[in-house]
């Protein structure tokens, strides 16, 4: 039998794939880490289906690791059954426990099968939600900023975890960034924010992310000389 990791989209429930709306419908338990994924779920799965699992609030490795073989084992045992699925919001390959959940059936239940069914990540959701074009032929970070950090280098960089944007903002723009922030983007749960003003999300909300581009980046496109075509023709 086999254990799907289930990418479910940014939150709102029609921006999970088709495959994963099947996938959560045929298997027979579907275990996900949190509420706001659990009610994700429960948009296409009866309570009835929904796996138990532990997940404790620590970064200490050894309670980390006791947690996940326990999980690990709970999920290998439904599977040794029928197909269980086990979900994260977004991509289960992007910054996600999933990665936890198969190291841990990898090492300790090797036996079992384990696909994954991508998500619609913040990744890319973000560009969409904050009006960005990530241009062909430019590059794109991806950094974590939690507490007021404020990674820099890259011309464009995508902000994950952004838990004092106030902080965060500072140091970036000190840095020459100009930095755009989303917050619950394409979610149900909660307010979603668009906004420049870091004060708008000043109050710590784990499901903020910021997108900070160099400022006075050049821009060399084609469709860019259509502003002087038209200066010319007018
Ligand atoms: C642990 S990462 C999970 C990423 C997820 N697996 C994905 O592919 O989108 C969580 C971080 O992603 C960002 N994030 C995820 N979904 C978001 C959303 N709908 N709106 C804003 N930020 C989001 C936040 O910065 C949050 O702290």
């Amino acid at each position: 039998m086999t254990v799907y990791g289930v990418g479910l989209g940014p939150g709102q429930a029609d921006l999970i794939t088709v495959r994963g709306k099947r996938v959560l419908e045929t298997v027979d338990t579907v275990y996900s880490p949190g509420r706001l994924s659990r009610s994700v779920v429960r948009e296409y799965v009866p309570e009835s289906k929904l796996g138990d699992l532990d997940f404790p609030m620590t970064r200490d490795p050894d309670k980390l690791r006791a947690a996940w073989r326990e999980a690990g084992r709970a999920v290998a045992d439904g599977a040794a059954e029928d197909d269980v699925a086990f979900v994260t919001l977004g991509d289960p390959n992007v910054y996600s426990t999933f990665g936890h959940l198969r190291r841990t059936l990898d090492t300790f239940h090797p036996a079992v099968d384990v696909e994954v069914v991508p998500g619609v990540s913040a990744v890319t959701a973000f560009a969409t939600a904050l009006g960005v074009e990530i241009e062909a032929g430019t590059g794109l970070s991806l950094r974590e900023a939690a507490d007021g950090a404020a990674p820099t280098g890259p011309e464009r960089m995508i902000l994950f975890k952004v838990t004092d944007a106030v902080a965060t903002d500072e140091k970036l723009t000190a840095a020459g960034y100009d930095v755009r922030y989303g917050r619950r983007l394409f979610m149900e749960q909660g307010e979603t924010v668009v906004t420049s003003d870091p004060t708008e999300v000043a109050e710590r909300d784990y499901y903020t992310l910021a997108y900070a581009e160099k400022h006075g980046l050049d821009r060399d496109l084609a469709t860019a000389d259509f502003d002087a075509e038209t200066e010319r023709s007018a």
